[in-house]
C-alpha cells in the first residue's frame, strides 16, 4: 500500500510555503507518497528519481499528452522516443550549442545591459520582475527569431501555457484561460512559420521549418509545438536560477566575496544553486507496469512525480545536503551541466535538458556583468523574501539595493567563465 499520510499533503499551504522543510521526512518516512486528490505518487529519494528518469521502458512520458500537449498544440520533445526524438532534439541542440552559442552570448550581454541601464543610477532593482523575467523572454525570442517588441504579449500567453503545464489542479475557468492563451500564441506563430518557410534565416524557427524528418518537412503544427516547447522550457528556469543564485550569494556573504574576487567560480556557484534550489521541482512520468520502490508498489498506469528538490538534498547523494557550498567536492562543476550530473536539476536520461550548456553560459554571462556593477548589493529595506510554485519554484521578487552607478558604458564583450564557450 502507498504511504498516504492524511496529516500531510504536498498540496497543503504548509508544503507550498517551504517544501524543503518537509523533504527529509518524506525521504525517510514516505519515500513513495500517495496524493489521493490528484491520484499521483511522489518520489523523493535520489536513487528512485534516477531510476524513473533513466528507465524509459518502465516509465514513459505519456502523461504529457494530457499535461502538456493541449497547450503546446502538438507533441513536445519529451513525448517523443527513438529516431524521431533523436532527430528533432538534434535540431534544437544545434541551435543552443557550438558556434551559435558565442553569438547568442553577445546578444544576451547586450540585452542585459539595455535592461539594466535605467536602474543603475537609482541603486535599486527587482532582479526578478525588472530584469530576470524580461531578459529570459528577450533572449529566447532572439534565439527563436521572434520580434522582441512583442515580448510582453508573448510573455502573457506563455504564462497561461506554463500555468497549464505546472498546475497540479486547475479550475475549469483557469483551464479555459490557459487554452485561450495557447490558441492565441499559435495564431501569432503560424504566419511567422509560413513566412520563414518562404524566407528562411539563421534562427531556430527557420531551422525547424527547413529540417526534414524521414525526408518530410515538419507540419506547421509540429513546428508550433516545438517553438512553444522551447519557449516554455527556456524562460522560466533560467530567470529563477539567476535570482536564486543572487539570493544564495547574498545569504552567504563570504562566498559572495570569493565569487566577486574570482568570476571563474561562477559556474560552481550556478551548479550549486541548481542542486540546492532546482527551479524545476517536479518531473512527471507514467508507470507502464506496476513497480516497487522502497517496498511500496506503484500500480501500472500511475502518474509518478519525481521530486527534484528532495532528490538533490538526499544525504545518500550529497554530504551536508542542506548547506549551500560552492566548493562542495561531491557536485563537480564541469559534469553538473552534462549527462553525468549528480544533481538532477536538468533531469537525467533521454529527456535531460537540451538547454543546459546554454543556461550555464547565459547565467554566467549575466551574473559576471551584474556582480561588478551591483557594489554593496543587499536586500532593500523592508523586503520580505517569498518563493512560490510546486512544479517550478522561485522567488516572487528580489528587491536589491546597491551603490548607485552614474556612468555606465557596458563592455560589449561578455565575460564567460572557462569552458563555457567553445574555443
Ligand atoms: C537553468 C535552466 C534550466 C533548467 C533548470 C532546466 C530544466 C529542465 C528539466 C528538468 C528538463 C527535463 C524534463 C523531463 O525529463 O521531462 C528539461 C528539458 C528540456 N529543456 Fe530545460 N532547463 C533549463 C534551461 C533550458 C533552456 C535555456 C532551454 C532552451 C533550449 C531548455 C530546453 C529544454 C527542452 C527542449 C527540454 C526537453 C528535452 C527532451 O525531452 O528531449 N531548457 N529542462
Amino acid at each position: 500500500m502507498p504511504h498516504s499520510d492524511s496529516r500531510f499533503s504536498v498540496l497543503s499551504e504548509g508544503f507550498a510555503t517551504d517544501p524543503y522543510r518537509h523533504f527529509g521526512r518524506l525521504r525517510q518516512g514516505a519515500p513513495v507518497h500517495y496524493e489521493p486528490a490528484i491520484d499521483s505518487y511522489f518520489l523523493s529519494r535520489h536513487d528512485d528519481v534516477k531510476r524513473v528518469l533513466t528507465d524509459h521502458e518502465a516509465f514513459t512520458t505519456e502523461t504529457l499528452q494530457v499535461r502538456a500537449e493541449p497547450v503546446m498544440r502538438g507533441p513536445v520533445l519529451a513525448q517523443m522516443t527513438g529516431a524521431e526524438h533523436t532527430a528533432k532534439r538534434k535540431i534544437v541542440v544545434r541551435a543552443f550549442t557550438g558556434a551559435a552559442l558565442q553569438d547568442q552570448m553577445r546578444a544576451v550581454h547586450a540585452n542585459a545591459a539595455d535592461l539594466l541601464a535605467p536602474f543603475l543610477a537609482r541603486g535599486r532593482i527587482d532582479l526578478v520582475n525588472d530584469f530576470g523575467k524580461p531578459l529570459a523572454v528577450h533572449v529566447t525570442l532572439d534565439v527563436l527569431g521572434l520580434d522582441r517588441k512583442d515580448w510582453r504579449q508573448v510573455a502573457a500567453w506563455h504564462s497561461g501555457v506554463a500555468e497549464f503545464i505546472t498546475s497540479l489542479a486547475l479550475t475549469p475557468e483557469r483551464r479555459r484561460h490557459c487554452l485561450d492563451c495557447a490558441e492565441q500564441l499559435e495564431a501569432y506563430l503560424v504566419p511567422v512559420i509560413e513566412q520563414r518557410r518562404r524566407h528562411p534565416g539563421d534562427d531556430l524557427i527557420s531551422k525547424l521549418c527547413t529540417a526534414e524528418f524521414d525526408g518530410v518537412a515538419m507540419s506547421n503544427r509540429e513546428v508550433t509545438a516545438l517553438i512553444i516547447n522551447v519557449l516554455a522550457a527556456a524562460t522560466e528556469p533560467a530567470d529563477k536560477t539567476l535570482a536564486l543564485l543572487f539570493k544564495h550569494l547574498i545569504d552567504h556573504p563570504e562566498q559572495l566575496t570569493e565569487v566577486r574576487r574570482d568570476l571563474g567560480l561562477l559556474p560552481a556557484a550556478i551548479a550549486e544553486t541548481l542542486r540546492y534550489t532546482p527551479p524545476v521541482q517536479l518531473i512527471p512520468r507514467q508507470a507502464k507496469e506496476s513497480a516497487v520502490f522502497a517496498g511500496t508498489a506503484v500500480p501500472a498506469g500511475a502518474t509518478v512525480f519525481c521530486m527534484i528538490g528532495a532528490a538533490n538534498r538526499d544525504p545518500g547523494a550529497f554530504a551536508a545536503p542542506d548547506t549551500f557550498d560552492i566548493h562542495r567536492p561531491d557536485l563537480g562543476t564541469a559534469r553538473s551541466f552534462t549527462a553525468a550530473a549528480q544533481h538532477m536539476a536538468f533531469g537525467t536520461g533521454l529527456h535531460q535538458c537540451v538547454g543546459a550548456a546554454f543556461a550555464r553560459a547565459e547565467i554566467d554571462t549575466v551574473a559576471a556583468m551584474l556582480l561588478p556593477l551591483l557594489d554593496e548589493v543587499r536586500y532593500s529595506p523592508g523586503f520580505r523574501y517569498r518563493e512560490t510554485g510546486l512544479y517550478t519554484r522561485g522567488p516572487v521578487s528580489l528587491s536589491l539595493d546597491f551603490a548607485p552607478v552614474h556612468a555606465f558604458s557596458p563592455d560589449r564583450r561578455p565575460h564567460v567563465g572557462p569552458g563555457v564557450l567553445p574555443a
